[in-house]
């Protein structure tokens, strides 16, 4: 069976031969830490779970349910007041099944083959499948230590910008852990205006900023609303990475051409779901912050753990992960990962696996606590691995 020219340009070797490798040493029962896949090991809140199991026996909550049902849309709304200072209304609303698939699709909305999209490198990687499905092509601007892990659109030449659909924003920012600032914000809608750019702001970390700072939301800038929207996705701040629930909010013309292409595959999100994610959306605010305090710590534990072994590892902003540079003596971040798992039993994701420009770079996910991540620590320091050089 030949597959498609599309199925081509997925790579996904590195990560097959991590997982083979990992799975192996799994089986020989070596003690590993796994901070490779950025999933929390948090329990979601109570109330999330008995929503969804009380709508479960509801059989009338079975059917297909079409569409989103006012309730959440209107529950996304008031979150967005009470929570962001932002005022929007339910036409500005549709679901996804995670900002994954979402993102994954959007460009099926916005683009035809061959036209140009602007995405991060590094990147979260849905973000170039995502241009890929649509036949898009990838114009990647660097995130890099050059420009503070931060966008820099005078980074973009003209030519690109005139031709480009959309630009994917996500900070803070999976892998590097950087944050966003008002200026940076405002210089990206000012290139949105100024040349005719849809901006896709992906949220996923706004409940995981550290040290004082707090996480927001991209339309609360002026503008924000007309060059763009932004994914919102209930994954990481109340534990839900399984039950895929995201939404996109902003921009109404592409929120409504959104769900058209949704209507078309898709005959709308489990109705038990939506309830629990309205009960999300209800929840108090104190265990969403006690928990980035957590992860603070978890930070902290890892940051300074790696720093204090000769590893120098600057504590990141925010995300749930940590980013470093690999040690001297490794020709790629694979190879440096392979090492460390064997070797310390310590699992991370390569940095190659974000794009090029992530190369010479791993990426920890902060899923263990502080006392595992210093056992983590300890056991790369007694490898010996970091004396290669
Ligand atoms: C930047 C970023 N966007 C999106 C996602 C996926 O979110 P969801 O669970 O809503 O698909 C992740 C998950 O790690 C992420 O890091």
């Amino acid at each position: 069976m030949e597959f498609s020219r599309r199925m081509q340009r997925f790579g996904d070797e590195v990560f097959l031969a991590l997982d083979e490798r990992k799975r192996a040493l799994e089986r020989e029962g070596k003690k590993l830490y796994n901070l490779s896949i950025g999933t929390p090991d948090f329990v979601p809140p109570l109330a999330v779970r008995k929503a969804l199991a009380e709508a479960a026996m509801d059989p009338d909550n079975w059917k297909y349910a079409l569409r989103d049902t006012d309730e959440l849309l209107e529950a996304v709304c008031a979150y967005y007041a009470r929570r962001f200072g932002v005022a929007i209304t339910p036409d500005q609303v549709a679901s996804c099944y995670g900002s994954q698939e979402g993102i994954g699709h959007i460009g099926l909305v916005l683009c035809d083959e061959g036209d140009t999209v602007l995405l991060p490198s590094p990147c979260y990687p849905v973000f170039i499948a995502g241009a890929m499905m649509a036949g898009a092509e990838p114009w990647y601007y660097p995130m890099t230590a050059e420009t503070g892990f931060l966008p820099r659109v005078s980074d973009i030449p003209e030519e690109v910008a005139r031709r480009a659909k959309y630009m994917v924003v996500s900070l803070p920012s999976n892998p590097m852990g950087s944050v966003g600032t008002p200026e940076v914000y405002r210089e990206i809608i000012d290139f949105a205006k100024h040349w005719d750019i849809l901006i896709l702001h992906d949220n996923a970390y706004s409940d995981i900023l550290y040290d004082g700072l707090e996480g927001g939301s991209f339309l609360s800038y002026e503008g924000a609303a007309e060059v763009g929207c932004e994914f919102f996705s209930l994954s990481k701040s109340f534990n839900l990475t399984g039950a895929r629930i995201s939404f996109l909010i902003g921009r109404r013309d592409v929120v409504a051409a959104f769900r058209k292409l949704r209507s078309q595959i898709d005959f709308g999100m489990f109705l038990p779901l939506q309830k629990a994610a309205v009960a999300a959306l209800r929840e108090p605010r104190e265990p969403v912050l006690r928990q980035r305090d957590d992860y603070e710590a978890r930070r902290n534990a890892l940051c300074d753990g790696l720093s204090s072994i000769g590893w120098e590892t600057p504590r990141n902003a925010g995300s749930m992960f940590v980013y470093t540079k690999i040690p001297d003596g490794y020709a790629t971040s694979a190879e440096f990962c392979l090492a460390l798992m064997e070797r310390a039993g310590v699992v991370c994701t390569p940095g190659s696996g974000f794009g090029p420009l992530g190369e010479g770079y791993v990426r920890f996910a902060l899923v263990l606590p502080p006392e595992e991540l210093k056992k983590a620590v300890r056991a790369i320091d007694e490898s010996g691995i970091l004396k290669k050089a």
